[in-house]
């Protein structure tokens, strides 16, 4: 077969993401407990050599064609600039992109920008020092804002904001969420919060849908569905106008109104100028798993082929026993076919036998 990780449902894993620890200075609630995990022990995360080992691998052996590096938090790693400096000197075309809780670019944006960094998301899930404090378990919300300004000063652009909503938290706080990143120039998507914390603590009844986040900044904006396609990428996007500015009538909907899922743009719309966009990540209600583009790597060097799988390949050993280039790839490949149709959480109950979390938290896996 032709290279490049295919599965058993006719996808194909072109972009890759890696995470570089399981460690974080913040203690999301939708993510991690007060008092963090058992961390993976420092002698089996991957080196910066062994990232870009593996990168090589990807890259040539199976064409992929995005790196996103991931965690925990990417940038507890002091050589993260010099491990992607060595990823850009081998891959000069390839886009490297980092999703980050944003504390201590203010000290390394311009820096990562120099070794060869494409883009960057930050993670934010409100503007309020008090409600950051309460999510985050961390008065770090300063931190953050600051160095989402040295992302965009160093010319990362675009600069994306990742929001979880959590009910009675910040779940009356997309508003001033997406004004501020409106005014910043940075384009605001809301995540669907998944059962991937530490805690276990996940419910349907305490998650954010989509389309109440789609009703609650229709309140405020026209929102006009985006015409660039989606292809894997998980957001279904919108480009937002101020009220009435939009084009054509029948942008806004009442909060709680029926979701239409693609409006085609009226024919001789578009006179005025979008104040920006807005995405939404329906990873629970609206799946988009048919379409998944994702390769997945622990900080150990553990192949996952879904957020959601039980099965992990361990890469690293392989690599730390010498085998070639072509064994790990042929090993990666095996991981690739075994990956799960859909994660299967949008139709059957979580109590279902058809779902069980991951033991895995999302900081453990790589968000
Ligand atoms: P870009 O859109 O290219 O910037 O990347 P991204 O959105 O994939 O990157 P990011 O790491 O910021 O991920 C944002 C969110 O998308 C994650 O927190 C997840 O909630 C969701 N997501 C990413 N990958 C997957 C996936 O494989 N499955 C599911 N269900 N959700 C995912
Ligand atoms: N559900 C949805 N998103 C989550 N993230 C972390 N845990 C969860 C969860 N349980 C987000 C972070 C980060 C991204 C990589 O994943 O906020 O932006
Ligand atoms: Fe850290 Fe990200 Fe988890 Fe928050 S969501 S605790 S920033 S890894």
């Amino acid at each position: 077969t032709a290279p490049g990780l295919h599965d058993r449902f006719g996808r194909r894993g072109t972009d890759l993401r890696i995470s570089l620890t399981d460690k974080c200075n913040l203690r999301c609630t939708y993510c991690m407990p007060a008092e963090g995990m058992d961390w993976m022990p420092q002698s089996s995360l991957l080196t910066a050599e062994e990232v870009i080992r593996l990168v090589d691998i990807a890259v040539d052996v199976h064409g992929v064609r995005d790196l996103r590096l991931t965690g925990g938090e990417p940038l507890i790693r002091p050589d993260l600039e010099s491990l992607i400096a060595g990823v850009r000197a081998r891959h000069p075309e390839l886009p490297i992109a980092l999703t980050t809780n944003g504390i201590g670019l203010t000290r390394r944006a311009q820096a990562l920008r120099d070794a060869g960094l494409t883009r960057i998301n930050v993670s934010l899930d409100t503007i309020d020092a008090d409600t950051f404090a309460a999510m985050a378990r961390r008065n770090r919300l300063a931190d953050v804002l600051a160095g989402v300004e040295a992302a965009l000063a160093a010319g990362l652009h675009p600069v994306k904001i990742n929001a979880v909503l959590m009910r009675g938290v910040n779940d009356d706080q997309a508003p001033e969420l997406l004004a501020f990143c409106l005014e910043r120039g940075l384009q605001l998507r809301f995540i669907e919060q998944m059962p991937l914390d530490g805690d276990h603590g996940w419910t349907r009844e305490g998650m954010v849908t989509a389309a109440e986040v789609r009703a609650q900044l229709a309140e405020h904006w026209d929102l006009v569905p985006d015409d660039e396609p989606r292809a894997g990428a998980p957001a279904e996007r919108w480009r937002v106008f101020a009220r009435g500015a939009g084009p054509g009538p029948g942008t806004a909907r009442p909060a709680g109104a029926a979701e239409p899922r693609a409006r085609a743009a009226e024919p001789g719309a578009g006179t005025a100028q979008p104040l920006g966009r807005v995405g939404v990540i329906a990873s629970v209600t609206e799946p988009f798993c048919a379409a998944c583009t994702r390769t997945r790597v622990t900080a150990e060097g553990r192949v996952r082929s879904c957020l959601f799988s039980h099965e992990e390949f361990d890469l690293a050993a392989a690599l730390r026993t010498g085998a070639s280039d072509e064994e790990i790839g042929r090993l990666w490949q095996q991981a690739m076919w075994l990956k799960p149709k859909a994660h299967g959480m949008d139709h059957v109950g979580l109590d279902s036998e058809d779902y069980v979390q991951p033991e895995r938290s999302m900081s453990a896996i790589g968000g």
